[in-house]
């Protein structure tokens, strides 16, 4: 039987990507003819300049080649080569040996470390599994939790469209809950409870709730009230937590602060929801996507569920040996008083200030324009506005239609979710500042004259 669409799985086929599709397509083909284009598609921070942070990528090369280490000592800080050093010998045989299949021993003492000091509870290095970036701890998850098409999985709309993919991959079922617009996308315990009971009344087994916190796409960050309501609701119909905590280092709003799940959870004294937490080199000020680190955190795991999900993760062997370094580097940053620490927090304050200036300019920018709403960007990498549309008209044609007349590379709401009637599109903060402010510009003309 040849390999033909027609013999592909129906999940295959139905599988989408929004973040990368015909609109991406278009840009593409449109820069190819010589246009320019601004892509605000993806948060991809070092494809638009942001430069990778100093220290990671010395301690990287080192451990690549540790042949350099000799001459790096009159090159690199010392404490980058105490660090290569010590990396290599928690691999025992470097970075082009299989680790074991849950990553480094001695990464993942450094990750139960940063989870310890960060949320001043005990974490255990052998409930850390390091992975390809998020995504493919996401992806570990949410195998392990579905097991039929009964099974349903309640995503945030908009949500980030890794979930919606993997769900429909995995023939699993997507049950939406919607985050309030009008409440800076909070979640809401009635918007919680109507989405599981209409999924029940269709027969659907709801197994998990994923929260993506600072949210993709909304730009939101949760107070802890918020997440003590969805702990109890989970709690209260046997839930298991996904949460996504990938830009938790990405808080724009001084009023604001990242709190995680699992903190919230030991403060509740909640011991019986099972979790799964992510977080990734992809975003915060490291923006290393390329590097594919990422881990992820389970808690209130039945040890034999623990151990079918080793040996899942086992298949693949391990993940990517560059990319746990990157995860060592970034739950264990320079010290105080080491010689790398001035200007690792230079480059670290650089970027965030920028990209907190780019949030308010883009959310205010984006505001000033007649029939643009957006909420203030407090988090994360992008901007959701509402968008008022011509009567007929959609968001992807909108969308295709901004990128024609100004190069502005949009996602369309629809990839994300929306409430029916309503129409957005998703932009990242990204682009550096200069450029923000002519994307606010292109658009306010465009907008203005959208028919
Ligand atoms: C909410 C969210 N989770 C997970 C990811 C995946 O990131 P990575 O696989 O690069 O770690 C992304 C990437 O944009 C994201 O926005």
């Amino acid at each position: 039987m040849p390999l033909t669409l027609s013999s592909l799985s129906k999940a295959v086929i139905e599988t989408e990507y929004a973040v990368r599709g015909p609109i991406v397509a278009r840009a593409q083909e449109l820069e190819k003819q010589g246009k320019e284009i601004i892509y605000c598609n993806i948060g991809n921070p070092q494809a638009l300049e942001q430069k990778p942070l100093t220290y990671l990528r010395q301690v990287l090369a080192l451990c690549e080649y540790p042949e350099l280490m000799e001459q790096a000592k009159n090159l690199f800080p010392e404490d980058t080569i105490a660090t290569a050093q010590n990396i290599l010998k928690g691999t025992k045989h470097g970075l082009g040996a299989y680790s074991e299949s849950k990553g480094v021993r001695y990464i993942r003492e450094a990750v139960a470390e940063f989870i310890q000091k960060r949320d001043g509870i005990p974490a255990d290095p052998d409930a850390i599994f390091l992975t390809d970036g998020a995504s493919k701890g996401v992806q570990a998850a949410l195998r392990m939790l579905i097991s039929g098409p009964q099974d349903g999985i309640m995503v945030p709309i908009p949500q980030y469209p890794l979930y919606s993919a993997t769900i429909t991959l995995y023939e699993g079922k997507q049950v939406n809950y919607y985050l309030d617009e009008h409440n800076n996308w909070k979640l809401s315990r009635q918007m919680l409870e109507e989405s599981i009971a209409e999924a029940r009344r269709f027969g659907v087994t709801v197994k998990a709730i994923v929260v993506i916190n600072p949210g993709n796409p909304s730009g939101a960050v949760l107070d802890e009230e918020n997440i003590k309501m969805i702990v109890q609701f989970a709690k209260e119909h046997d839930l298991t937590i996904l949460a996504d905590e990938v830009y938790q280092e990405n808080v724009y709003a001084p009023s604001m602060k990242f709190v995680s799940f699992a903190r919230v959870m030991a403060q509740m004294n909640v011991h019986d929801v099972a979790l799964f937490s992510f977080h990734s080199t992809s975003k915060g000020f490291l923006g290393e996507c390329g590097h594919r680190g990422g881990y992820f955190e389970i808690r209130n795991i039945d040890p034999e569920v623990a151990a079918q999900l080793l040996k899942l993760q086992s298949v693949s062997l391990c993940s990517n040996l560059p990319g746990q370094v990157a995860v060592y580097c970034m739950v264990k940053p320079p010290l105080p008083g080491s010689p790398s620490y001035a200007r690792y927090e230079q480059e670290k304050q650089a970027i965030l200030s920028e990209l907190g200036k780019r949030a308010k300019i883009l959310a205010d920018g984006l505001n000033a324009i007649p029939g643009i709403v957006c909420n203030e960007v407090t988090g994360a990498m992008y901007a959701f506005p509402r968008i008022e549309l011509p009567p007929g008209k959609t968001d992807t044609e909108y969308c295709m239609a901004l990128l024609e007349a100004t190069g502005i590379c949009v996602v369309p709401g629809s990839g994300f979710g929306q409430i029916p009637g309503t129409a957005h599109f998703r932009t990242t903060i990204l682009p550096p500042t200069n450029k923000i402010e002519l994307v606010i510009q292109r658009i306010a003309e465009f907008h203005k004259n959208y028919k």
